[in-house]
């Protein structure tokens, strides 16, 4: 009987995989042992389809669908209105990731999400004489990667992402209404608009006196 290869093919896994890699070990590099993708056991075969003539796993426009049979989160946070052009076939999961296995958390296709993130947004990098600290720390502190509900892939409508870091006391942005504000004039600049109307710089500053990232 021949051997029939995938998840559900009632071949042992390390079996199957084991056969690929007598060839491939040097394809998927060292570190697929014990990534999350060996460690839960899911087979070449179930990614890889070697019997057509362009494995859809290798291209970038039919990549994500195979990803998406096991991955639904990502699946619909990828159709959400703000995402990366996932779903257009313009990018795939291996602008950011590793799926043979990486040395890092994610999977992730460099050290840290920055380094990732900067690989094509590399005017993020900085260096900026005026840094905002959550910038530095991790992208993801403001954005969702794989997509979200609101522009920029923000993980929270603007003046709620900035406010739940930052208090409103004793700063006009709390303003938001006619009786908020000190003559109970209606501002356009304050009224249902963002903090980013007038902190321009949220991902940093060159400006000498750009230390509330205003300009
Ligand atoms: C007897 C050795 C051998 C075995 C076993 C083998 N392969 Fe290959 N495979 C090759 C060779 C040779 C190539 C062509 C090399 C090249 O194009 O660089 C190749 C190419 C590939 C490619 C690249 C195809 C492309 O379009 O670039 C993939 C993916 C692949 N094999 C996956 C697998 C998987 C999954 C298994 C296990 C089910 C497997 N191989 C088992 C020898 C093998
Ligand atoms: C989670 C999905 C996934 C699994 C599991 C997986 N691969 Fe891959 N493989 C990919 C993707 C995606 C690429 C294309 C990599 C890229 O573009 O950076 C790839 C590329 C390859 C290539 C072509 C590499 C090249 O240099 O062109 C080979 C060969 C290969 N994989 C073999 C294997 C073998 C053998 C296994 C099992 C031990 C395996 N893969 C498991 C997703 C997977
Ligand atoms: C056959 C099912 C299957 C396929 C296909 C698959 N994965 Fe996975 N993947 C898993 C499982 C199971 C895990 C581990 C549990 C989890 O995190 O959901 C995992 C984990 C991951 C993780 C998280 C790793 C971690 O350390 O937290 C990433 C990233 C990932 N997969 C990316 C991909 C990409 C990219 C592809 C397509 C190239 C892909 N996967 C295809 C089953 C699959
Ligand atoms: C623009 C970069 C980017 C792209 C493209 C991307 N991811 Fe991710 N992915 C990330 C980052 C960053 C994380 C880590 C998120 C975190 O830790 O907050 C992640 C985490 C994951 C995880 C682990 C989630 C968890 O909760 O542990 C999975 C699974 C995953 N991605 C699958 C995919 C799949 C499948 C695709 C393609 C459809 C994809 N990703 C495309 C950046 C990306
Ligand atoms: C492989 C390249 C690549 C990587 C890596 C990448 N991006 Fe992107 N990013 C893009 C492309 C392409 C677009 C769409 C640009 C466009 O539509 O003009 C985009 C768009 C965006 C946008 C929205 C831009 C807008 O105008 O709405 C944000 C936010 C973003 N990326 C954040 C990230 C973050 C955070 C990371 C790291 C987790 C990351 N990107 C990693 C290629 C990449
Ligand atoms: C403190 C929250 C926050 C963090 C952290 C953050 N961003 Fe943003 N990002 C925003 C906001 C708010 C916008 C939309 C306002 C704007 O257009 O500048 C945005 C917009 C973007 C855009 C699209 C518009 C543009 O300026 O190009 C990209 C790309 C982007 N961010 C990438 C990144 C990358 C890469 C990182 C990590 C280095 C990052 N962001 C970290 C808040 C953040
Ligand atoms: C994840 C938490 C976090 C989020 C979200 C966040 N910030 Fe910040 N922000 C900080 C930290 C931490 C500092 C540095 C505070 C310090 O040095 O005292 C900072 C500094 C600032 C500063 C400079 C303050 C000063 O004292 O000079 C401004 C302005 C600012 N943030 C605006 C924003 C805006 C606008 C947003 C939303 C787009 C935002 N922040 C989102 C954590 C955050
Ligand atoms: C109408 C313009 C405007 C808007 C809108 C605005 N800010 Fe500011 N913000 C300022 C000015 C001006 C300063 C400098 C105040 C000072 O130096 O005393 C400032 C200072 C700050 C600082 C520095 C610390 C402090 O309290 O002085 C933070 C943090 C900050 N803003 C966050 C925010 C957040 C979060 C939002 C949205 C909820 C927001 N700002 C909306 C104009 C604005």
């Amino acid at each position: 009987m021949p051997i029939r290869f995938g998840s559900d093919s009632g071949t042992e896994i390390s079996v199957q995989n084991g056969m690929c890699l007598d060839c491939h070990t040097g394809n998927t590099g060292s570190s697929w042992h014990g990534s999350a993708h060996d460690d839960n056991e899911v087979a070449c075969a179930d990614c890889h389809d070697s019997h057509v003539a362009h494995d859809p796993v290798l291209q970038i426009a039919t990549q994500p669908e195979v990803c998406f049979d096991c991955h639904k989160q990502q699946r619909s946070q990828s159709l959400k209105p703000y995402a990366h052009p996932m779903a257009d076939g313009k990018m795939a999961c291996t602008g950011c990731h590793a799926p043979h296995g990486e040395t890092t958390d994610s999977l992730l296709a460099r050290q840290t999400i920055n380094d990732t993130c900067y690989e094509c947004h590399a005017e993020k990098r900085g260096p900026y004489l005026w840094e905002h600290a959550p910038v530095v720390e991790d992208c993801s502190n403001c954005h969702d990667p794989h997509g979200s509900n609101h522009p920029a892939m923000l993980s929270k409508r603007a003046p709620l992402l900035c406010q739940s870091c930052h208090s409103q006391a004793g700063h006009p942005s709390v303003a938001y209404t006619d009786s908020g504000l000190a003559d109970g004039t209606a501002s356009q600049y304050l009224l249902g608009q963002s903090c980013s109307n007038c902190h321009t710089q949220v991902h940093g500053s060159n400006h000498p006196s750009g230390s509330r990232l205003m300009r």
